[in-house]
């Protein structure tokens, strides 16, 4: 791999510079080798991290309630899903084949980090596949609810794994409201799990004390304001949650209750948040929720969510259509990226940008076209898109993949 320097950039996240130098994995004072000059029209962020989805169920239409009423927890979805339409016609293609298609969910988003929330015994042979980082290294449940779905060891294995290890220990909670599910957080601070290391997702059944435990025990929260209005037609107390000094974060949850992707879950959460509020919630504010506070969520802020030297050069380089840098990234759509690194290598991106390999298409490279502009990509998604298909049985359109097969 060449090293290579971005020059006469929008550097959003890191020192104040207008250059950016990568060497090997890393992102480093600007050095030798290729220089690409963006004459101040790009804007670079740290690669966007989804702190929950489920690569296995990203798949269209989703599945919800009946029209007009909404659900009491999750468990009547799991069993209008599993009943559905749209599962019996994903059946049709195999857990490879709908990893591979969340792969490139995440990397046409500018996702370069993402967590697969499902048990490591079932995604640790499949993640390393993929184009872009699926975090291996985290202790798990799948709620702390008698009829969740027993995912791992048990609570207080996994959450020792978490400990012992520095990884992060993320379970759903609070997702509904009946007695169990809003008892997520006092149920597991009896069982003394609760620190620094949780990650709680949803959390729309949190009461305002439950908040006060959470900030106090320093835990972060990912937000997925998509698949909770679309499932429950709330979501959780998220300005409390922010004034009372919690980590937030946010993630799509998989594109069959949630968001085609964390892109557009960006833009859905602020409006929600208006809806909500009758507020604006800061353009800076969801750019650190999905960089800095995530990366720290994942106890990997030693290594990602800023663009300071020594991180990983996880770079995601988007078109700058607004004056403010915070605005672009919110306001952008998968057709604005212009160049996605992870760990210092080129995985999606225009043209231009094949001088950092020397002019030439590497091996294990494709072309597609998005935008009508032609772009590099890892991997070949236009295969798998073909072959997909092919398997379903006709033009399945799936909207998180921003082209068509030629
Ligand atoms: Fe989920």
């Amino acid at each position: 791999m060449s090293d290579f320097t971005l020059q006469n950039v929008i550097l959003v996240g890191g020192e104040n510079s207008k250059t950016l130098g990568v060497t090997g994995e890393k992102i480093v004072p600007p050095g030798p080798g290729c220089v690409l000059d963006l004459k101040g029209r790009s804007c670079v962020y740290p690669g966007l991290i989804n702190t929950h989805d489920h690569l296995q169920g990203n798949y269209r239409p989703p599945v919800g309630p009946k029209p007009g009423v909404f659900y009491l927890t999750w468990l009547p979805w799991d069993n209008d899903l599993k009943a559905s339409d749209t599962f019996k016609e994903r059946s049709r293609l195999n857990r490879e084949d709908l990893y591979s298609l969340s792969g490139y969910k995440c990397l046409f988003s500018g996702v370069t980090t993402v967590n697969d929330h499902f048990p490591q015994k079932f995604n640790a042979n499949i993640l390393p596949t993929l184009p872009i980082r699926a975090i291996l290294e985290y202790g798990l449940a799948h709620e702390a609810s008698s009829y969740d779905l027993k995912w791992g060891d048990g609570l207080e294995v996994e959450h020792a794994k978490a400990i012992k290890n520095n990884w992060p220990f993320i379970t759903h909670l609070a997702e509904g409201f009946d007695e169990e599910a809003m008892n997520g957080v006092n149920y597991l601070e009896s069982r003394k799990i609760l620190d620094d290391h949780c990650l709680f997702v949803h959390c729309i059944g949190f009461s305002d004390d439950d908040i006060k435990k959470v900030a106090k025990a320093g835990a972060s929260v990912s937000w997925c304001g998509f698949s909770n209005k679309f499932m429950f037609n709330v979501t959780c107390k998220i300005r409390k949650m922010i004034e009372a000094g919690i980590n937030v974060t946010i993630g799509t949850d998989s594109s069959a209750t949630g968001s085609a992707n964390l892109l557009e879950e960006m833009r859905y959460d602020r409006v929600l948040y208006r809806a909500m509020y009758g507020e604006d919630l800061p353009a800076e504010k969801i750019f650190t929720m999905v960089t800095a506070n995530a990366a720290k969520a994942f106890r990997l802020d030693d290594r990602l969510g800023t663009l300071d030297e020594g991180k990983l050069a996880d770079l995601l380089v988007i078109k700058a259509k607004r004056d403010d840098p915070f605005e672009n990234l919110v306001g952008a759509e998968m057709e604005d990226i212009e160049l996605l690194t992870l760990a210092g290598k080129p995985i999606y991106g225009e043209l231009r940008f094949l001088d950092i390999f020397g002019g030439e298409l590497p091996a294990g490279y494709t072309q597609i076209t998005v935008g009508k502009r032609p772009m590099f990509v890892a991997g070949d998604p236009a295969g798998l898109y073909k072959t997909a298909r092919s398997k379903i049985g006709f033009k399945k359109v799936l909207d998180f993949l921003p082209f068509e097969p030629e």
